[in-house]
């Protein structure tokens, strides 16, 4: 279903640190057509994130790609615009590998992640002719040499390095400390085996990659990471001939989802790393193309979530509103803390602080001690900005809740559905309930 719902106001073409965000006509129009909870992207946003990294990375490094980590949004429209702009998509999973497929990306375009891959995911990565794998586990390295030696076509490869950094963000989105499951550790030596034991077996190992944190707000940890991963491959390259055509940091960099947070800028922060990579392989002759995996910094400003105020509660300390969606929407507040910008629409006028919870049937709370005006009436429309990322792709069902429809603004201001709200057919559909356990239907 399309339909031309320009809004009135023109929409300011946006910047890399405002979110795109709703009129209050608009938000009323795409409510009313597809219901709330709804997620709304803008296409104008999407291209212009993955534009503004382009030039970003073309004007720190002399070569470069740009790998978008789908994990944090895998709608269909989101990959293929992606992919129309120039990067190739990052995926974790068979999942992720089948949603680019679908999505009209071909496997040459993605790269393959996971750092407990099963066999058949590494089969068909490989039969589909994927443009690289990040290697993480001996288990990868054993099931890739068995594949090449069954005649299989391996791609080009990276090894997924712990460089032992200790990023500063949340607790659960923090990876590139030693303590970790993920890739090889440098410093007891597991890196340079797994190196030995791919390039014995005759693998096609093309570089290094480390992913150090998430809701990163400065480039302090990916620089070290950048560094540690670095200074290994140019000792690999020297002591065992290791290629060193690639070196990929991973994504991390964080957004403004409040006034608390100050993310670096773009081009600083490319500029940085890209500098201090090139600092570690130059004085031995090496340039390598530097690959960032941005999910978060490219998606997340490109979407708003559009709610409907409902219940109001005044508890002794706290008023309470509450809205149509919740945990199974974004759980996000729930698992990181994470804090959102909030408006009620078409709203002004003096405020209160309130917190805003889900309709899930445990606390829920969404957004805690936000400013929303004292007008607010139930039946009002909420807007919470930057939900691009982590939200639609974390969606569960908990309370039997069906996930939200996602529409797209076009670049032509008109509006599209691009995933339908769940339907109680779709949410029971993998039911089976046995015989002896039926009753008459109610
Ligand atoms: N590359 C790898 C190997 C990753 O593991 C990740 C994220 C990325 C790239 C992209 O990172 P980003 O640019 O989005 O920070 N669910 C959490 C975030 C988990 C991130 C996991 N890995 C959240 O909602 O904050």
């Amino acid at each position: 279903m399309r339909r031309v719902l320009n809004s009135l106001e023109p929409m300011l073409p946006p910047t890399w640190e405002t979110p795109f965000r709703l009129d209050a006509d608009l938000a009323r129009s795409l409510a009313e057509t597809w219901g709330t909870p709804l997620y709304v992207l803008d296409e104008a946003t999407l291209r212009y994130r993955a534009q503004r990294y382009h030039e970003a990375l073309a004007a720190s490094t002399p070569s470069y790609s740009l790998t978008y980590a789908s994990k944090a949004n895998s709608t269909f429209a989101v990959l293929a615009i992606l992919a129309q702009e120039g990067c190739t998509i990052d995926c974790a999973s068979e999942g992720e590998l089948e949603a680019a497929r679908r999505a009209g990306v071909p496997a040459s375009s993605c790269n393959l992640h996971g750092n407990n891959k099963p066999r058949q995911a590494l089969e068909t990565a490989c039969e589909r002719g994927i443009h690289e794998i990040i290697v993480d586990s001996y288990t990868d390295i054993d099931h890739l040499i068995a594949i090449q030696r069954a005649g299989g076509q391996v791609p080009d490869l990276l090894i997924r390095l712990a460089p032992g950094v200790n990023p500063k963000t949340h607790v659960w989105i923090s990876t590139g400390q030693s303590e970790t499951k993920f890739g090889f550790q440098i410093a007891d030596g597991a890196a340079e085996a797994a190196v030995k034991r791919m390039l014995d077996g005759g693998l096609p190992l093309r570089g290094v990659h480390c992913h150090v944190g998430s809701q990163l707000l400065d480039s302090d940890s990916q620089v070290q990471g950048g560094i540690a991963i670095a200074a290994f491959a140019v000792r690999m390259a020297q002591l065992h001939r290791m290629p060193l055509e690639r070196v990929n940091i991973g994504g991390g960099l964080g957004v403004q989802y409040s006034d608390e947070d100050n993310p670096i800028a773009l081009q600083q922060y490319c500029l940085e790393i890209a500098q201090a990579v090139r600092a570690v392989c130059e004085p031995y002759g090496y340039s390598p193309a530097l690959v960032h995996e941005p999910g978060r910094s490219m998606v997340s400003h490109a979407c708003v979530s559009l709610y409907t105020l409902g219940e109001k509660k005044f508890a002794p300390v706290h008023k309470y509103w509450s809205v149509d969606g919740g945990l199974s929407d974004n759980p996000r507040p729930a698992l990181y803390d994470a804090r959102y910008s909030v408006e009620v629409v078409g709203r002004d006028g003096p405020t209160e602080t309130v917190t805003v919870s889900g309709s899930h049937c445990e606390v829920d709370e969404l957004f805690a001690d936000v400013s929303l005006p004292v007008s607010s009436q139930a039946g009002d429309l909420l807007q919470v900005l930057s939900t691009g990322a982590y939200n639609a792709s974390m969606a569960s069902n908990y309370n039997r809740f069906c996930r939200p429809a996602a529409v797209l603004r076009r670049l032509d201001g008109s509006v599209e559905l691009v995933q339908t709200r769940e339907t109680h057919d779709q949410l029971f559909a993998r039911e089976v309930l046995p015989n002896d356990l039926r009753s008459e239907p109610c």
